[in-house]
């Protein structure tokens, strides 16, 4: 009996002793103390012969015996395995070219609106900025529109729920008011931005987009230097031979138009896009209302401007051939519409 106890105290003592170099011999180790045949397995085994006021002890002995024999193999296995990782590391020919990492670009969204932003930056307009959640009076009041006009609606705009008077802005035009709050004509601004409304989302159109607003204001602005501005931008974006200025109504304006450019009819695409007119509605302008000036603090009788505002969302959808203004808000424009954007990003700008 006194053997067997002996017998594990030798076990443990040995297996304390070893120290298996590679993985062959680690192999060894496993094997002859852990494997199925191995010492651990003959050990255990022999409790069966034990008395039993003695097994609890050799039951505890060998247990012992099982974990060291683990544990050891564990250590080892790890220490190979971080000496086998250094080794390749070594083996690692730094020169090599490295995995490729697909390229970014723009949004399609971002390139139509730099290529307005360039063309007004030339004629001299420069570019101003205003916050996206907007107060009442900016977005509403200041800019001529009445109490009951519908985008006033709670249904029509997001409000913020806690001060009802501050909302997402639900176009660019606030930023007119700020620019003549605080600064003196002569005015010359663009204002690009995301803007938002309660829409149906659809393949034409989302809650979320952007615009550009223009404002001129100095002594003297004419209908006739608004459509000169216009048509040049008109020529520049999309190589428009002639626009048209159609009669609207803005609260903001006075008189309104709403401009159309010249596609013509002679491509397929341009057939579509224009419903066979040939003529592609792209903005909303006109002579900036008195009482809008006055709203801002500057005499009418002094000064007069014009202003404009476009949706950028459809001049990208066309300048790209997107079919899907939902494809505008993936995540990174990536994934199979990768494809389009590759294909459309050739589009010269
Ligand atoms: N704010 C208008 C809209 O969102 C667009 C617009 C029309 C802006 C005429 C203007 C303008 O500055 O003069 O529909």
């Amino acid at each position: 009996m006194v053997d067997i106890f002996e017998k594990v105290q030798q076990t443990l003592a040995a297996v304390a002793a070893e120290s298996p170099a590679n993985a062959e011999a680690l192999e060894q180790f496993r094997i002859r103390y852990l494997g199925s045949k191995g010492e651990v397995k003959a050990l255990m085994e022999e409790m069966r012969n034990i008395p039993n006021e003695r097994k609890r002890e050799y039951g505890q002995l060998v247990n012992t015996l099982k974990q060291q024999a683990e544990e050891k193999h564990q250590s080892l296995r790890d220490i190979l395995e971080a000496q086998s990782a250094g080794a390749d590391a070594v083996r690692l020919d730094l020169t090599a070219p490295g995995e490729p990492l697909p390229l970014g670009s723009r949004h399609p969204v971002s390139l139509t609106l730099n290529r307005i932003v360039d063309i007004f930056t030339r004629m001299g307009f420069s570019v101003a900025d205003g916050p996206e959640i907007e107060d009442d009076w900016h977005n509403f009041t200041a800019m001529n529109t009445p109490e009951d006009h519908p985008a006033r609606d709670m249904h029509d705009t997001f409000y913020v729920v806690d001060a009802p008077k501050m909302l997402l802005r639900t176009h660019t035009s606030p930023v007119q008011a700020r620019i003549m709050q605080s600064r003196k004509p002569p005015i010359r601004i663009i204002a690009p931005g995301r803007v938002y409304r309660n829409e149906t989302i659809s393949a034409r159109s989302h809650a979320q987009f952007h615009q550009v607003e223009g404002l001129y204001i100095d002594r003297g602005v004419s209908f006739a230097d608004m459509k000169q501005t216009l048509f040049h931008f008109a020529q520049e974006m999309f190589g428009a031979p002639k626009i048209r200025l159609r009669p609207s109504f803005f609260p903001f304006t006075e008189p309104s138009a709403e401009m159309d450019v010249w596609l013509g009819t002679d491509t397929e695409e341009n057939a579509r896009l224009t419903k066979g007119t040939g003529w592609l509605e792209i903005l909303g302008c006109g002579m900036v209302d008195p009482q809008v000036l006055i709203n801002c603090g500057i005499d009418p009788e002094e000064y007069s401007g014009f202003a404009f505002g476009m949706g950028i969302e459809r001049q990208t959808l066309r300048l790209f051939n997107i079919p899907d203004i939902r494809m505008l808000m993936m995540c990174g424009f990536c994934g199979s519409s990768v494809r389009t954007a590759d294909r459309l990003l050739t589009v010269d700008f």
